[in-house]
């Protein structure tokens, strides 16, 4: 039975607190939180868990086994490293900290440790992308050319991190893990309206080799709140809209190209492709529940976690050179190291 504690119990940690306290394998023993009143709400829903206002002092009282961090994104770097050091297995929210020095600091602690290093990139345990991911493995929607997608709502403002930082996190990962790659150069542009200096509205454009594309719009100044993840393949097309009953739609539509195509467009006739389009079976669950548990499965068997501190990295690795990009007016900006991620592309 593992004892976990969860820190930062404000917007998200309450859904934590329930996903972790339904698994039959851990035991929330203690919650963390330096705002009293959150805690009261937390000790309502949840008698049996211990309150602490004081983080060190949990560390200190030897309640857990791993923690799960729900603060703010500046403080992720300092309480997972004093977690790491006492040992602990940590859970951290995306993004896994502010600079990918920061994140490079973690994942070479939580080697020494050798403690499990798990980031919160939710949508990586969720039906519909884990079916996006066999559709393109397959070979379904054959060569992808590009994905893209739309990340709005009107709210809610953050003062800390931007648009940016706050919510383009989740589409990064899901392009990371649906193409299997990093990409090579990034550029963003944004809008900062209500606090200057935190874009509210931010358009990303990631490069990846063999000439795709990734396109990433994100807001929270926006009337209509849309979830919306686009593949675009050479054969087939996908749709995946979050707030759809049927969230993937896959389309048999396209434009081939005539096979003796001589480069003179005089010549060129296309061939639009408009096909049936279905929707594949999903096995539903809650996504936060399904990655709650694959937590608790990775440290209790030892199994390095697809979303571990290098998938951590490498999402805010593209964060960083997107936030650069922000700062120059949008001006490409390339991404250092080219290797391919690891954890098994498509
Ligand atoms: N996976 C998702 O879909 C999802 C959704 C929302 C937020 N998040 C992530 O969750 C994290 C928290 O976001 P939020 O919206 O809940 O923020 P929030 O500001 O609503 O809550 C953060 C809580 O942490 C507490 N806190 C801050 N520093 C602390 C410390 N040193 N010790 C103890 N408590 C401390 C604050 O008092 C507050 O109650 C962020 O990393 C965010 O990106 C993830």
């Amino acid at each position: 039975m593992l004892r976990v504690g969860i820190i930062g119990v404000g917007y998200w940690g309450p859904n934590l607190v329930r996903c972790f306290s339904d698994l039959e394998n851990c035991k929330v023993t203690a919650v963390c939180d330096q705002d009293h009143d959150q805690l009261l709400r937390i000790k309502d829903r949840f008698p049996s868990v211990y309150p602490m206002e004081n983080f060190d002092a949990l560390l200190d009282r030897a309640l857990v086994d791993a923690v799960v961090i729900a603060t703010p994104t500046a403080t992720h770097h300092e309480l997972t490293m004093k977690a790491l050091e006492h040992d602990l297995h940590v859970f951290v929210e995306k993004p896994l900290a502010k600079t990918s020095a920061e994140c490079r600091e973690l994942v070479q602690k939580a080697e020494e440790r050798n403690r499990t290093l798990f980031v919160g990139h939710v949508f990586l345990h969720s039906a519909p992308v884990i079916k996006l991911r066999e559709l393109i493995e397959s070979g379904e929607l054959g060569n992808i050319n590009y994905i893209s997608s739309r990340r709005l709502n009107l709210g809610p403002v953050r003062r800390d991190v931007s648009a940016l930082y706050d919510l383009a996190p989740h589409d990064i990962s899901m392009m990371l893990y649906l193409t299997g790659q990093k990409p090579v150069s990034v550029s963003c542009s944004g809008f900062d309206r209500l606090n200057p200096g935190i874009h509210d509205v931010c358009n990303l454009s990631m490069r990846f080799e063999g000439n795709r594309m990734g396109m990433v719009h994100v807001s929270w100044l926006d009337p209509r709140k849309e979830r919306v993840l686009t593949v675009v393949g050479d054969k087939k097309m996908a749709v995946y809209d979050d707030l759809d009953q049927e969230k993937i739609k896959v389309f048999d539509k396209g434009i081939d190209k005539p096979e003796q195509f001589s480069g003179d467009f005089a010549d060129f006739q296309i061939a639009y492709r408009y096909g049936g389009s279905y929707s594949p079976f999903l096995r539903e669950r809650e996504p936060l529940k399904a990655e709650c548990a694959e937590f608790v499965r990775c440290v209790l068997e030892g199994d390095v976690p697809l979303t571990d501190g290098v998938n951590g990295l490498n999402v805010v690795e593209v964060l960083e050179a997107a936030d650069h990009s922000l700062q120059r007016g949008g001006q490409p900006i390339e991404i250092a190291s080219l290797d391919q991620i690891t954890v098994g592309a498509p």
